[in-house]
């Protein structure tokens, strides 16, 4: 069974699918990991630490993937790798599937088995495999590090022999997996932490970090929360309510790190124009929410915006791969976890069932067409 390891091809990604410790892993179980020359650089990973794992070095793309079995990959591989990789392969990664029904076709026209990291299931088993968890995390502890540095004050509070320093004020909006490790991290900082979400579970876990819950919490806040563990698209009364109630409190915080999402919805705007004018100069907002259409009504993609009352919007896309060796280092070991379940350990070969639920959960194409269930229709 061979391994293929390509570069990553987007610009903003850092991050490589594979390390030497899951590469010597891989080879324990009897594969033959090929990596693609300078995968990892970016990672703070060289050619020659892949190959002392046990990797062979391929020159580029096309050499890496021929006669592949397996493809390990942090994004969807663009069509040019993808045209390399034979059919009946299985293709391992984030591959961002909601609205994406061209890329779709070309993964189920390239005959390949591709598997969405992102659709791994939130049950016990599949938590070595959660890559959103991962990586969130990361991205959460970041958002806080991206806002220190752009706010022009201190973060805790100091008395000094020249006068007191007074603690930052940090709201976290959505605390998920990335705004738990946001609140934890701005703690470290030694800021005021408040947050606020919409799952009335949140808010003993906000409360267990030393931060202040703040919600509108009525019967619909109640139900918010699906049996998946996510957050469910609140109605227009309830999201009035809310902004009635974090307006205010927007006002007076020196930053804002925002990490609401809905699952395969456009994420939902917090904060208004009109917040965003009500906040003092020099205070930070970071949208990680920007990549699904952000959090904060004026963030950019990709950019920093500093607006007329000098407020700063952290709009930086792929944030978690501005940390890429430790996000690697993790992604890498989630792919590992899945890619084991699927290898017969007497064969050493591939062999996936797709009754199987997480292979169920995940597996987008097969024999040319798309068949999960929730993106067959188009
Ligand atoms: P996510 O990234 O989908 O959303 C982030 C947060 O935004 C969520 O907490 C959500 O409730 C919140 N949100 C949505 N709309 C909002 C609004 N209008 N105002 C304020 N907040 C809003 O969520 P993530 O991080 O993927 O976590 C979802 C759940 O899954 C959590 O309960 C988490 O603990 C759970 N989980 C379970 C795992 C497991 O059992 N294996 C692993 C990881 C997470």
């Amino acid at each position: 069974m061979r391994i293929a390891v390509p570069a990553e091809t987007a610009a903003d990604e850092e991050r490589v699918a594979a390390t030497p410790e899951t590469v010597k892993k891989l080879a324990a179980l009897g594969a033959e990991v090929v990596v693609q020359s300078g995968a990892g650089v970016n990672s703070g990973i060289l050619d020659g630490d892949y190959e002392k794992a046990g990797a062979r070095i391929a020159a580029d793309a096309a050499a890496t993937v021929e006669g592949a079995d397996v493809v390990l990959a942090v994004g969807r591989p663009s069509p040019s790798t993808l045209a390399g990789v034979h059919p009946g392969a299985a293709v391992l990664a984030i591959m961002d599937p909601y609205g994406q029904q061209e890329a779709l076709r070309g993964l189920a026209g390239a005959g390949v088995r591709a598997f969405a990291m992102e659709l791994m299931p939130r049950i016990t088993r599949a938590q070595v495999m959660d890559v959103l968890s991962s990586q969130a995390n990361l991205a959460g502890y970041r958002a806080v590090l991206e806002a220190a540095a752009e706010y022009g004050r201190a973060i805790p509070m100091m008395m000094t022999a020249a006068g007191t320093v007074p603690a930052a004020k940090i709201f976290i909006m959505g605390v998920g997996v990335a705004g738990l490790q946001a609140i934890a991290t701005a703690r470290r900082l030694g800021g005021v932490i408040t947050a606020t979400d919409v799952r009335p579970a949140t808010k003993e876990q906000v409360e267990s970090l030393g931060a202040k819950f703040l919600a509108v919490e009525d019967d619909e806040f109640r139900q918010a929360q699906t049996a998946g563990g996510y957050a469910k698209e609140m109605s227009k009364e309830y999201q009035a309510k809310q902004a009635a109630l974090t307006a205010s409190h927007i006002a007076k915080q020196d930053i804002v790190v925002t990490t609401a999402l809905i699952p395969g919805r456009p994420a939902p705007v917090l904060i208004t124009a009109e917040m965003v004018e009500s906040m003092r100069p020099g205070s930070v907002i970071v949208d990680l929410a920007v990549e699904r259409g952000g959090n904060c009504a004026l963030s950019k993609p990709g950019e920093v915006v500093t607006t007329a009352n000098h407020v700063k919007i952290i709009g930086f896309l792929n944030i978690a791969s501005r940390l890429a060796a430790t996000a690697s280092q993790l992604y890498a070991k989630n792919l590992y976890a899945f890619l084991e379940t699927l290898i017969d350990k007497e064969t050493k070969a591939l062999k996936i069932d797709p009754e199987e639920e997480l292979v169920k959960a995940t597996l987008l194409t097969r024999d040319g067409a798309v068949v999960h269930p929730a993106f067959a229709q188009g």
